[in-house]
Order: C-alpha cells, then structure tokens, then sequence
C-alpha cells in the first residue's frame, strides 16, 4: 500500500520505517528540514536500536522523506497523522499540531479524486476524533467523512528505547473506525504483523490508549511509594517486586521502582486523562496521586542526598539523563528536576549519557557535561545513578575522589564493586 506519514519524530520515524521495512511504499513529512534531510541520508535524527539498520535498508526504496506534505496525501492511499499533541498549562491536551495537519490534509483532498484514510496515531483524548479532526477534515476538504474519505484512530502504543522491535512485534494491534470499509483498509496494512487486531469505534481507540498509559503509570507510582516505605523500612523493594511480579495476575513489568516516569508520554497523558474525568465530572482521586507520587519522587532522592551528603561545593557527576535507558530523549526526565537541585544546592555537577547529552545541553545549560563515563567520574566525590544504561552496570568507580554512589535504579552489581565503594539505593 502507498502511505504517508506526516511527523517524523519518535512515532512518526518508526512508523514510516516501520512500515517501509514490510514492504509498503512510504512518503514521511516534518516541517523540519534537518529532520528531513538527515532521513534522506539515512541518518537517523533519534537515537533508537534497529532504526540504523531499518533506514539503510528502505531509503529510498520503499521510504522517503519530504517536506511536501500536498504531493505525499495525493501519491498514497492512506495519511497517519503522527505529531506531537503536548500538554496545555492546565494539563489539556493540546491538538494545535494535529488540526493543522488535518486541515492541510483536507485541503488536499479537497482537489484528489480517488478514495483516502486519514488515519491519526497521534495520542489524543477520547472524543478528538469525532469532535475536532473530522469537522476540520470536512470543512477544509468540502466533502463528508466516512462517504468521500476514510477516518480512523490507530493509537500507538511503542516504548521509545525498544521502540523498532515494539513497532514491529506489537502485543496488539487497535483500529477504531468510523466505518468498516475504512478499518478494513488500515487492517491490510497491517497484515505481515503477528499481533490480534482489536476492531473497536474511534472513541474507544482513543480511550484504549489513555487507560493503557495511566495503568503503566499507576504501576509506577505505586511501586516508588512502596519502595519508599521499603527504604525507611530496610526493606529491598526490589526483592518485594520479584515477590510480587511473579504472581500471574500482576506479572513483574512496570514494578521497578526508581526516581519516577518521564518521556513525552506518561506525564503529559496521565495529566490530560485527569483534566478530562473533571470536564465530566469525575474527581480522579487515583491519577491525581499517580501524578503526586511522581512529582515527589526526584525531591525524594534530592532530600536523601541531603540527608547523608554535604552538596555545597561537592563535585557530584550525574550519570544518566535520558528518562530512561535505549533512548535519547530528555522530555520530562526526573534527572532534570534532580540536576536542577543540585545545582541550587551549590553542587558541582558534571553528568554523563551515552546519548541524550545534546538534548540535555538546551534544558541543563548550568553543568558540565563529561565525554566518558571515566571523564564524568575523574575526581568525583559523589556518583548518582539516574538512568539505567548498562555501560553502568560493572563501573568500578576507581577515578573517584571519594567512592560514594547513589543508585536509584538499583542496577550496580555490587559484587564486581571495590569493597572500598561507599554505595546508598533510593528504594532498598
Ligand atoms: N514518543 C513515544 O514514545 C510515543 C509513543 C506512543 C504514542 N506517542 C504519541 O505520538 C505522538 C507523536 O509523538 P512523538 O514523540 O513522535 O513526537 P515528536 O515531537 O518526536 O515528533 C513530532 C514531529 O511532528 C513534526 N511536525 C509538527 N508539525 C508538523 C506539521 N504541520 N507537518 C509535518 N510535521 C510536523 C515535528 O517537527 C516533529 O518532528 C504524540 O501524540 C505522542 O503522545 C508517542
């Protein structure tokens, strides 16, 4: 099938490799043109494994990259709509880049003759489709939504950091459509994939997203403010997890307790699920407390630190920034909160990440930043563990001044550690 893409950011860039590596011919937009260009070369713009691979395999074969968005809607059959919907001050999901999109789509098809499915994968609160994207499509395009052109909500559910393998091999596959005729279409597309396809309305779809982000954070949440009362309890969280993730009903994922979600998603959408049930009426005790417990966890590990260190003037390294590990992306990362404070704490702080260093520069501009781990250690009084990068799992933490780590992941082999390394966990 011919397919454009329009946004190629995480999502976006996976989606289109994604589906060029399954042998469809696929058209991906950015307004951004570095973006652009850098895909074109088959240089990835995101760090993600595969993605490398993936790209010298299908440019230009089967993937290409534009910036014409008109000339990609009128050479496919089918449009995924995959740009950013950030959160508005009041926790709102803000749908500004989407109904600019779809109305530059229905302007398109306003002119083309043949039939063509919007599809959004962009995440988006239940009801966006029906109550925003299709009115736009239809007053831009003059024609009628599910008669002259095709919608449907496909919400995506990759983990950025695994996010090829996740695209590839997805647990389940959702299609809500306004018709089936349309569902139809997206389903072939998706047919070399090996996962159950769940055919549901648009409004579900979109409700099928939200209830899946706000459960994994919930398990999040849940299992830091546990981990919390472990740590006052001298209790290793991470064995009551491994107790407890190996009954059936709960399984281990999602129970590794550490300084809280971040990333472009669970936040912003645990936050727009909540300021949704309040617009109906619903008070959302729980994720309100989902959203408290993160908020709070970076001030926990800061306040630890406190606690066992003098900050002022120490020479502390940072290693990780990335919110989690197999990414680079900074978005809402607790290593930010945490940096922040210990800067403000007078700490002389040098960090380290094996990727997310040039994103980290823009929003941490106050630190130093090491070009090895060895570097970020060289002289150091004091190393915190953030992100879980397995480059840090066998740090023997020779080059320090004073061999003293905190770990918030728990991911230090203490084994393999010098007996003379003085190390602290957040939740254990
Ligand atoms: N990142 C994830 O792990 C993830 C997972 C599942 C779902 N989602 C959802 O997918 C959506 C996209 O997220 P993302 O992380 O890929 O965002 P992103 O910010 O990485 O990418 C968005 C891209 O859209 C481009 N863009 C903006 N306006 C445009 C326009 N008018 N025309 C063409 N391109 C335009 C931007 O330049 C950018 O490259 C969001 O709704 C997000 O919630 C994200």
């Amino acid at each position: 099938m011919k397919i454009s893409v329009v946004g190629s950011g995480y999502v976006g860039l996976i989606t289109s490799a994604g589906f060029a590596e399954k042998n469809h011919n696929v058209i991906c937009v950015d307004i951004d043109s570095r973006k652009v260009d850098l895909i074109n070369a088959r240089k990835p713009p995101i760090y993600e494994k595969g993605l490398q691979d993936i790209l010298d395999h299908v440019i230009p074969k089967y993937l290409q990259a534009s910036m014409d968005l008109a000339t990609a809607v009128l050479e496919t059959d089918v449009t995924f709509i995959c740009v950013g919907t950030p959160s508005d001050n009041d926790g709102s999901v803000n749908l500004k880049y989407v109904k600019e999109v779809a109305a530059e789509i229905g302007r398109v098809l306003a002119k083309k003759d043949s039939y063509h499915v919007v599809v959004t994968k962009s995440t988006i609160i239940p009801g966006s489709t029906e109550d925003h994207v299709i009115p736009v499509l239809e007053r831009e395009s003059g024609k009628k939504a599910g008669k002259d052109f095709g919608v449907v909500m496909n919400p995506e559910f990759l983990r950025e950091g695994v996010a090829v393998e996740d695209f590839l091999n997805p647990d389940r596959i959702v299609i809500g459509s306004l018709n089936n005729m349309d569902g139809d279409m997206v389903e072939k597309i998706y047919r070399n994939f090996k996962a159950p396809i769940l055919r549901v309305d648009l409004k579900t779809a979109e409700m099928i997203k939200y209830t899946s982000n706000s459960l994994l954070a919930t398990k999040v949440s849940f299992i830091n403010e546990i981990g919390n009362i472990c740590k006052e309890l001298g209790v290793d969280i991470y064995d009551v997890a491994n107790g407890v993730g190996l009954d059936h009903r709960i399984s281990p994922s999602f129970l590794n307790a550490g300084p809280g979600f971040g990333g472009s998603c669970f936040p912003k959408d645990v936050k727009a699920m909540v300021h949704k049930a309040k617009e109906v009426g619903i008070e959302p005790i729980l994720l309100e407390a989902v959203l408290k417990v993160n908020e709070n966890q970076p001030k926990r590990v800061l306040e630890l630190l406190k606690e066992n260190y003098d900050l002022a003037d120490a020479k502390v390294t940072v290693l990780g920034l990335a919110f989690k590990a197999g990414t680079d992306d900074m978005r809402e990362s607790p290593a930010i909160p945490l940096v922040e404070g210990l800067v403000a704490a007078g700490a002389k702080v040098t960090a380290y990440d094996p990727q997310a260093m040039e994103h980290a520069k823009s929003e941490l501009p106050k630190i130093s930043y090491a070009k090895t781990v060895r570097d970020a250690l060289s002289g150091s009084e004091l190393a915190i563990i953030m992100t879980e990068w397995e480059e840090f799992k066998k740090l023997d933490f020779s080059q320090m001044a004073k061999k003293r780590v905190f770990d918030t992941r728990k991911i230090l082999n203490t084994d393999l550690m010098a007996e003379d390394v003085e190390y602290m966990g957040l939740c254990w």
